[in-house]
C-alpha cells in the first residue's frame, strides 16, 4: 500500500518533538492538556488568531512554526466549528485534512482533545486516523523521479486521546477499512498494460492468506459453464479471461451469503464499436466495480467480518480484432437467454448478466449487489458526486441509501419498469444489449435485472462517476477513488453485524 503512513495510539499528553496538531474551535477555546502546551510554547495562539482572522471554522488552520519555549517543528491549529456536531465523516475528513496540512512532516501528535471538555470516543479517533490514512495514499509506483520537496519516505503519526486503548480496538476495523480501500484504488490505477485478467486474478489469489476462499475460473471452465455472454466480450482480446469467486465465511452459522459482483473489464476500447480515440485511457479503470469488489473482501477478511459474503468478478479486456464479436451478433447467455449485441462498447451488461447467473445457481444469496462503471449516462444525470442505484427491493434500496450517508458515499435512486424493460426487447433474439438514445443508465440495469431470478433482492450501483477521476477531497487525491468499500462495509455492518 502506498501510503508511508504509520499510525499509534497514545494517552494525552503534549509531544517533545516533531510536529503537533491541536483542535479549537469557533471561539477559540482549546482543551486543557492542548492550552497547556499553548501557554508552554509562549501563549502566542490568541494573538496569532487574531493576526491571521482564525476563526476556528471547520477544517480551517493556522500553523505556528518553530514556536519558542518548546521543541516542536510546529504547531497546527485546526478548527473543529461546533464539536458538538461533529458526524464520522466530519472526523474522517479531519483527518484526512490534518495529513495534508503537515505534508512534509515525519513524526506528528495529534492532541485529540475537544475544546468543550467532552470526550473523543475511540471510534473518533479510530475515523480520524482512517481519514489520516485515506488522504495520504499516493500511487506512484511508475514516478522514478522524486521531488526534492517530496514528503519524507515514512510518517510517524500519534494519535493521543483520552480513549487509547478503545482508540486502538476501533483502529483494527478502521484499519482494514483503509487496506481495502487502498487495495481497490491501486487496482484501479494500474494501466490495464500491467493490469489484465490474468494479473488481476492473481493479485485476487493473494486474498486466501486472508482466510478468503478464493476459487479462479479459466477460459475452458467458463466455456463449460456456457458462459456464451461474458465470452463474447473477452474473444476479441489476446489476453484470456478469468472469473474470480471469493468466498468468506464470517458467520459461524450457515446461512446464505450476501453476494457482491463487479465489472472488471481491464480495459474498454469499446471493440468493433470503437470509443474515440480522447479519454479514452480512462477506460484503464472500467474494472473499479471489479477493485471495489476485491477490496471489500479484503476489509471483511482483514477485520473478520461476522458474515457470509461472496464477491464474485468478471475480468475481461474488450478489444476490436478478427475475432471480435461484431454489431448483430447474437450469443447465448449461461442463463440459456439469447441476446442481440447491437453494440460491443455495451460490454459490461454482458459481463454481469452470467456472473449473475453462476452466483444465483451456486450460492443462492439472500441478496445481490452490483458495482459496474457500466454507462456514460449515468455520468451525465449524476455527475460525480452520486452513483446511481437501481434496485428492486425498498428494504435493500432503503440500506444503501443510509449507509450512503453515513460514509459521504452517496448514491440516488434511479427507477426502473416495464416500460423502460421493453426498450430492449430484440426483433431476433431475447433481448438486445442497448436501448435507444434515452435513459441509457436505466436500459443497462433493465438488461441486468433480466438475469435475475426469483425476486431475489439486487441492486445495482453504476459507479461510472464515481469509481475514478472525481474531483480531489479531504480524504481522496487518488483518480482511482476505492468508491464502494466503504459504503459496503457499513452496508455490512448495518445489516448483519449490529445487535438488538
Ligand atoms: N465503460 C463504459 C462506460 C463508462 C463511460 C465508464 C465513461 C466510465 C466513464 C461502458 O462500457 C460503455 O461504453 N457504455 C456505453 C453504453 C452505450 C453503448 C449503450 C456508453 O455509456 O456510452
Ligand atoms: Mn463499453
Ligand atoms: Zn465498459
Amino acid at each position: 500500500m502506498a501510503d508511508r503512513v504509520e499510525i499509534t495510539f497514545a494517552k494525552l499528553a503534549s509531544p517533545g518533538t516533531g510536529s503537533a496538531v491541536v483542535l479549537t474551535d469557533q471561539s477559540l477555546k482549546l482543551g486543557a492538556r492542548s492550552a497547556a502546551l499553548d501557554e508552554a510554547a509562549g501563549g502566542r495562539f490568541a494573538r496569532a488568531a487574531t493576526a491571521a482572522k482564525f476563526k476556528g471554522k471547520a477544517l480551517k488552520s493556522l500553523q505556528l512554526l518553530s514556536p519558542a519555549g518548546v521543541d516542536l517543528d510546529r504547531i497546527v491549529f485546526v478548527g473543529l466549528g461546533d464539536p458538538a456536531k461533529l458526524t464520522p465523516q466530519d472526523w474522517l475528513k479531519l483527518g484526512g485534512t490534518i495529513a495534508s496540512l503537515v505534508g512534509g512532516a515525519s513524526d506528528v501528535t495529534v492532541m485529540l482533545e475537544r475544546p468543550d471538555g467532552e470526550k473523543v470516543s475511540g471510534s473518533e479517533a479510530a475515523d480520524v486516523a482512517l481519514g489520516i490514512k485515506l488522504r495520504a495514499y499516493s500511487f506512484e509506483k511508475y514516478k522514478t523521479k522524486k521531488d526534492d520537496d517530496e514528503a519524507p519516505k515514512s510518517r510517524r503519526f500519534t494519535i493521543a486521546t483520552a480513549n487509547a486503548a478503545a482508540a486502538e480496538k476501533a483502529w483494527i476495523a478502521a484499519s482494514a477499512v483503509a487496506e481495502g480501500v487502498a487495495f481497490a484504488r491501486d487496482l484501479v490505477n494500474e494501466p490495464a498494460n500491467a493490469l489484465g485478467p490474468v494479473e488481476f486474478a492473481d493479485q485476487l489469489k493473494a486474498l486466501s492468506k486472508l482466510g478468503v476462499d478464493v476459487k479462479v475460473l479459466g477460459e475452458a471452465d467458463l466455456r463449460k459453464l456456457k458462459m456464451g455472454s461474458l465470452l463474447s466480450v473477452s474473444q476479441g482480446s489476446d489476453r484470456p479471461p478469468r472469473v474470480v469467486v471469493m468466498r468468506w465465511r464470517g458467520a459461524k452459522d450457515k446461512t446464505k451469503p450476501v453476494a457482491f459482483v463487479g465489472k472488471g473489464v481491464v480495459f474498454d476500447t469499446g471493440g468493433i464499436s470503437m470509443k474515440p480515440a480522447a479519454g479514452m485511457e480512462d477506460m484503464k479503470g472500467d474494472m473499479g466495480g471489479a477493485a471495489a469488489v476485491s477490496g471489500l473482501m479484503r476489509t471483511l477478511a482483514l477485520r473478520q467480518a461476522k458474515v457470509n459474503a461472496v464477491g464474485i468478478v468478471g475480468l475481461v479486456e474488450n478489444m476490436p480484432d478478427g475475432k471480435a464479436t461484431r454489431p448483430g451478433d447474437v450469443v447465448t447467455s449461461m442463463s440459456g437467454q439469447t441476446i442481440e449485441v447491437l453494440n460491443t462498447d455495451a460490454e459490461g451488461r454482458l459481463v454481469l448478466a452470467d456472473l449473475l447467473t453462476y452466483v444465483q445457481k451456486q450460492d443462492d444469496p439472500v441478496a445481490m449487489i452490483d458495482l459496474a462503471t457500466l454507462t456514460g449516462a449515468i455520468l451525465v444525470a449524476l455527475g460525480n458526486f452520486h452513483a446511481g442505484l437501481f434496485c428492486n427491493n425498498d428494504g435493500l434500496s432503503q440500506e444503501l441509501l443510509s449507509a450512503g450517508l453515513e460514509t459521504g458515499e452517496k448514491v440516488w435512486r434511479m427507477p426502473l419498469g416495464p416500460d423502460y424493460d421493453k426498450l430492449i426487447d430484440s426483433k431476433v433474439a431475447d433481448m438486445k444489449n442497448i436501448g435507444g438514445r434515452f435513459a441509457g443508465a436505466t436500459t443497462g440495469a433493465q438488461f441486468i435485472q433480466r438475469f435475475v431470478e426469483k425476486d431475489t433482492p439486487w441492486a445495482h450501483l453504476d459507479v461510472a462517476g464515481t469509481a475514478m477521476g472525481s474531483p480531489a477531497s479531504e480524504i481522496n487525491q487518488s483518480w482511482g477513488s476505492g468508491w464502494g468499500v466503504r459504503l459496503l462495509d457499513e452496508f455490512v455492518r448495518a445489516r448483519f453485524e449490529k445487535k438488538g
